[in-house]
């Protein structure tokens, strides 16, 4: 019963809630007027949160705070000329499949992703970099222009950007660690459902500060659990490190997007029991439910009277007389030629679940080392990884929260194991969750045994093991699931920067009046980034046919058609509208002149009003 608080609505908090649902980063604790702690509205946050530059200001609050923070948070909201182009020779079963590789920087590919996957993700389970002093390498296009460093730390990425390793000596050792997490869990949040959960993987290195940030990002009260995995079956024996405590745990935060709204799945591993017998309640089994004593020591009063039957000598009843009593009073105990059964219902037996404890063995999610030993099995011992998650852990959190066409995300997907870990599952209970890995193609060292096993950077090790391991699966299981992936890659926009600042018009050439496209891209690589600008998802089908000699693209049946060639004729323009496309994308230089375009217009109004018309 709701209780009558006989004051008025205290709107301020109510104020804080809705400012909450939108940014809870900026939600913390401050001291009121009486020195009483009260929640509160950090406003250079908020302020941050709606300014593209960087604000100032500092006050005493309870908060988690590095140098570096708020440009997390302008980095996480700023904007970005780039696009993902499709990788179809890399791929396998792309006309088919509803899963997706895409190699890239993550916190470029989640902002690219925004549109298409707002409110899409059911699960993100991420192992980012534990920040160990040599797995975090970050972009530094600053501070460093000596040639040495770069061939010292021989990483550059796609875009010739230098990676540096993260060492100790570095002064932001953690508040670099805590930026580059900040800004993409902070984007992240975005994409999950509703209903969604976030796990992170962690390990003692970080994992005080990561609870700091995402209590900030998700919300305390969307705080699930921190599970202890049992990670290392063997112990350090080397040198004073056996006289060390031995450190053979990581964690795995949970977080939900809306803990009001998360649902767990029952599991159950129970064994497979018959249920030969019927009655009103449905079908049961019965056992015994008596016991033999043991020595003979037990005592008398284990063997009271029920319905007029008290266990012959040696026996006694398994439970106490109120117990059995009860059971018998409810329908629970049944006599069969003179000697009293329990029964058991099969609905009551089956609706048993196994919990999910917060402590993962390494009996039931295998080690490091197991989920090493399986990538040798499917990669050879050349792949290079040295921590690699066992699939078994990524199959208790997909069992137990997601469902049938479910979205499910890694973005510092290395290897692979998520992706394999989703087909086993669908492999195993027939469903058809889906998958986005995300992965930066950081190179891999010339002189390595990785490079030479033929592996040139990282993504092309975690397509390959998804690719051996769905192979793998299919032969063990014989299911008939979804053992493709789709390729992507971050890359700058396929459009000609001039053509989007107005300010460098006087810069431009003939030839860059001529398109505002660049010439290496292709139909499809404009389709994808119209597609990622219209909100539609990179797994929808697509085809390509050609219409008195254009190629027109179909996103979905008719969901976007688009035709980028040069002067499409009205003929090609009327077959187009014909299918009555929802959305309709054409180049300018589609059309002819202004009196193409103004026609274009009017045949769509005439055969397909309610198409939406957009061009290049
Ligand atoms: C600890 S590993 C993940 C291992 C994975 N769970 C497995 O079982 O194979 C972290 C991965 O994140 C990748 N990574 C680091 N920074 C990244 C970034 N900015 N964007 C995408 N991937 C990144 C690293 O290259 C590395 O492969």
């Amino acid at each position: 019963m709701n209780k009558l608080t006989m004051k008025s609505k205290d709107l301020t908090q109510e104020n804080i809630d809705k400012i909450a649902a939108i940014f809870p980063s900026v939600v913390t604790e401050a001291m009121d007027g009486q020195g009483n702690i009260q929640r509160n509205i950090d406003f250079d946050l908020l302020k941050q949160e709606l300014s593209d530059v960087l604000v100032e200001g500092e006050k005493e609050r309870y908060q988690l705070t590095w140098p570096g923070k708020k440009e997390a948070i302008l980095e996480g909201n700023r904007p970005i000329d780039k696009t993902l182009r499709p990788v179809i020779k890399d791929s396998l079963n792309w006309e088919k499949t509803q899963n997706l590789y895409i190699e890239g920087d993550n916190l470029e590919v989640l902002k690219i992703l925004q549109e298409s996957y707002l409110n899409k993700v059911k699960m993100i389970y991420i192992d980012p970099p534990y920040n160990t002093g040599k797995d975090f390498l970050y972009k530094d296009n600053f501070s460093e222009t000596n040639e040495e460093y770069l061939d010292e730390s021989g990483q550059i990425d796609e875009n010739g950007s230098r990676l540096f390793q993260n060492t100790e000596s570095n002064g932001r050792f953690h508040s670099d660690w805590l930026t580059m997490m900040y800004a993409r869990l902070k984007i992240a949040r975005n994409l999950l459902r509703d209903d969604g959960v976030i796990l992170i993987s962690i390990d003692d290195n970080e994992s005080h500060n990561l609870r700091g940030i995402t209590d900030e990002i998700f919300g305390v009260n969307n705080f699930l659990a921190t599970f202890v995995w049992k990670s290392r079956r063997k112990p350090i024996n080397v040198g004073e490190a056996k006289f060390k405590p031995q450190r053979c745990s990581e964690y795995i935060l949970m977080y939900s997007k809306n803990s009001d709204k998360v649902q767990f799945m029952p599991t159950y591993s129970g064994e497979e029991r018959s249920y030969p017998h019927e009655d009103s309640k449905g079908k049961y089994r019965l056992t015994t439910i008596l016991k033999s004593n043991r020595g003979g020591n037990e005592r008398a009063t284990m063997r009271f009277e029920i319905n007029g039957y008290v266990p012959p000598e040696g026996q006694r009843w398994q439970g106490g007389e109120d117990f059995i009593q009860d059971l018998f009073n409810n329908g629970y105990i049944e006599f069969k030629n003179g000697v009293p059964f329990r029964k058991y219902y099969q609905n009551e037996e089956e609706a048993e679940h196994d919990p999910l404890y917060t402590f993962l063995s390494e009996e039931k999610t295998g080690s490091s080392e197991s989920g090493k030993t399986y990538l040798n099995n499917i990669l050879g011992n050349n792949h290079g990884f040295d921590t690699v998650k066992p699939k078994e852990i990524l199959n208790i959190f997909l069992t137990t929260l997601t469902n049938n066409g479910d979205l499910v995300m890694d973005f510092f997907s290395g290897s692979g194991t998520t992706a394999d870990s989703v087909m086993q599952t669908n492999a195993i209970d027939g469903k058809s969750r889906k998958y986005i890995m995300v992965q930066l193609p950081v190179d891999i060292d010339k002189d390595s045994p990785t490079y030479k096993a033929g592996y040139k950077n990282i993504c092309e090790i975690g397509k390959e093991r998804i690719r051996r391991a769905a192979k793998k699966i299919k032969e063990e299981t014989g299911a008939e699931i979804d053992y493709g992936f789709r390729v992507y890659r971050v890359d700058s926009s396929n459009m000609k920067d001039v053509y989007y600042t107005p300010d460098k018009l006087g810069q431009m050439n003939l030839d860059d009046m001529a398109s505002n496209i660049k010439e290496d891209r292709t139909g499809e690589d404009l389709l994808i980034q119209v597609m990622l600008e219209c909100g539609l998802e990179l797994s929808l089908p697509m085809e390509s046919k050609e219409i008195e000699g254009k190629t027109v693209h179909y996103v979905a049946g008719n969901s976007l058609i688009a035709c980028f060639d040069d002067e499409v004729s009205e003929s090609v323009i009327k077959k187009i509208a014909e299918d009555q496309p929802l959305r309709v994308v054409f180049r300018d230089s589609s059309f002819r002149d202004d009196s193409a375009r103004i026609n274009v217009e009017e045949l769509f109004k005439l055969l397909s009003p309610s198409t939406e018309i957009q061009v290049l």
